[in-house]
């Protein structure tokens, strides 16, 4: 889903795409960026801790995120909370401007599912550079 995300976000001009797990990703790469894409797959009604620490150092080190972009996405088995908590931190802890619809995908993606995480990225992408 991820890799489908930053197909759509690279397709539209001009926008670079880095694409990290959440092992490498760091508070002050959404510090960086001008937009976050956040992959999100619900484990026991919740995010993974590797996002969740991201999340929280990211506000607790006040890096700059207030009005940037951010969106997320995610595979879930049946309840699905996480991309919801995901957008609720980005917006109400990192003041982030979200795409408000989070793309989930039950189980496997399938392939609607991955052209819709194509979209979304692509949405991201128009939005950053839309005159
Ligand atoms: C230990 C464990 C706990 C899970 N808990 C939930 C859950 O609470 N709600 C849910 O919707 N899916 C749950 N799932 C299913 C995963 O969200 C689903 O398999 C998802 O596709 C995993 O995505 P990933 O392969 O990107 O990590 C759980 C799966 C495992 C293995």
């Amino acid at each position: 889903m991820a890799e489908a995300v930053a197909e759509g976000a690279r397709s539209v001009q001009g926008v670079e795409v880095e694409l990290k797990t959440d092992m490498d990703v760091s508070p002050e790469d959404l510090g960086k960026a001008e937009a976050t894409v956040i992959g999100a797959p619900t484990y026991r009604h919740d995010m993974s801790t590797g996002i969740k620490n991201l999340l929280e150092e990211t506000a607790s080190k006040k890096i700059a995120t207030k009005g940037k972009l951010g969106a997320c996405f995610g595979s879930y088995g049946w309840s699905g909370e996480a991309p919801k908590l995901v957008l609720h931190a980005m917006k109400e802890k990192l003041q982030m401007n979200i795409i408000e619809i989070p793309v989930q995908a039950k189980n496997s993606p399938s392939p609607e599912d991955l052209e819709t995480c194509r979209e979304l990225g692509r949405t991201v992408s128009q939005k950053l550079t839309a005159p």
